[in-house]
């Protein structure tokens, strides 16, 4: 069986660096890096500190509007495609380098496995949205990571090829949380205390493109009675540059700007922190399977798991305080199922039945 899998952004990594191996023990595996996030501290530094292959093949595409990066990793993408001539396309969640290779694998006629499908927001002004619709539409194997997910498939016709499997991040969790513990008191190496300081990450371009909305964000920020740890995406450095609030944000009281953290720093400060603030989807599952309570700084979010069973909820505006001040100290863990070993068995059976 050879996989050719596709990742192109920092969510991706880590997923593959869970499958990765598992691919490679039941066959062989292509890596593709689109060259979506390429900064060292967005690419490179993952694919070290989790031991992810070398890829395959790096795409080199980097930035651009959407249409020009997709269009980009298309061209790219087919080229090495036809090359290599896979038994599958392995593509994962919901970014542009999803999306193009979706595409490219339908175009060619070459059998499409997606991880992590079935996901809706059904907010189809954000880009991840319509990446998620076009690629379960055009997927073999959907690899549903919760019952909502196989719902949404089925509310849109879609069930053949649909597996329900558990969570990758799961995988991924318990995969790297050992050695993410043994860094040692990661927290206090910034100067912050164990379940006194709120994690905070922004980067989806509906909180943070319109200069409105992310002052808003803001002002809740600074009004927090507990100081914040901020890992600041490159994109949301590029809006608060243009906002004018870069330079004075360097030296405020409890706001604590640092550059994005590597995974296993990234999954030590969560464990530690009083709250996790977020727009991302994994950090809020992450969250809940740690125990860390999380307020989701979006209107909707696909993990509807996580705030039903009370470790999320979702901040539509008022008071972040007042959240903060409402939110129980402790939770038990959400508990969660693993999806590499079950991904990989079916991958395997689905091209025996070819
Ligand atoms: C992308 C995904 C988003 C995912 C996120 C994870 C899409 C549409 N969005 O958003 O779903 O949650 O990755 O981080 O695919 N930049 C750098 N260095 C980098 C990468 C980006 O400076 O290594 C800057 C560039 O200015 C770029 C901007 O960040 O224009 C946005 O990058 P892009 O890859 O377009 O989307 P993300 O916001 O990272």
């Amino acid at each position: 069986m050879l996989v050719l899998s596709i990742v192109g952004a920092r969510p991706q990594f880590v997923k593959a660096a869970a499958f990765s191996p598992v691919l490679r023990r039941m066959g062989r595996e292509f890596l593709v890096h689109t060259g979506q996030h390429y900064d060292a501290k967005m690419s490179g530094d993952f694919f070290r500190d989790l031991a992810l292959p070398e890829p395959e093949a790096n795409l080199g595409i980097g930035s651009g509007p959407h249409g020009q990066q997709t269009g980009a990793m298309l061209v790219a993408l087919e080229k090495v495609a036809l090359d290599i001539r896979p038994d599958w396309i392995l593509i994962y969640g919901d970014t542009n380098s999803t999306l193009a290779g979706a595409l490219v694998a339908a175009k060619l006629l070459i059998p499409l496995a997606h991880v992590e499908a079935g996901l809706r927001s059904f907010n189809r002004a954000m880009p991840e949205e319509i990446n998620r619709v076009v690629a379960d539409r055009l997927s073999d194997l959907l690899f549903c990571p919760t019952d909502t997910a196989v719902t949404n498939l089925r509310n849109e016709g879609i069930t053949e090829g649909v597996h329900r499997v558990g969570d990758i991040m799961v995988d991924v969790v318990r995969t790297f949380l050992p050695a993410a513990q043994a860094l040692g008191d990661v927290p206090g190496q910034r100067g912050l205390k164990a379940g006194e300081y709120a994690y905070l990450t922004l980067h989806r371009a509906e909180n943070v493109d319109p200069p409105d909305r992310l002052r808003a964000i803001l002002m809740e920020l600074e009004r927090l009675p507990i100081p914040v740890l901020w890992t600041v995406h490159p994109r949301t450095r590029g809006a608060l540059e243009r906002l004018g609030r870069w330079e004075d944000l360097q030296a405020h009281p409890t706001l604590h700007l640092v550059e994005p953290l590597g995974y296993l720093e990234n999954l030590a400060v969560l464990r530690q922190a009083r709250l996790l603030l977020t727009d991302s989807g994994g950090l809020q599952k992450e969250a809940a399977w740690l125990g860390t309570p999380c307020v989701t700084l979006r209107n909707e979010t696909e993990w509807i798991e996580t705030v039903q069973g009370g470790w999320n909820r979702l901040w539509t505006g008022g008071s972040l305080a007042a959240m903060l001040e409402a939110t129980p100290k402790t939770l038990s863990p959400m508990p969660g199922e693993p999806a590499a070993e079950r991904m990989g068995e079916i991958l395997q059976a689905a091209l025996g039945n070819r």
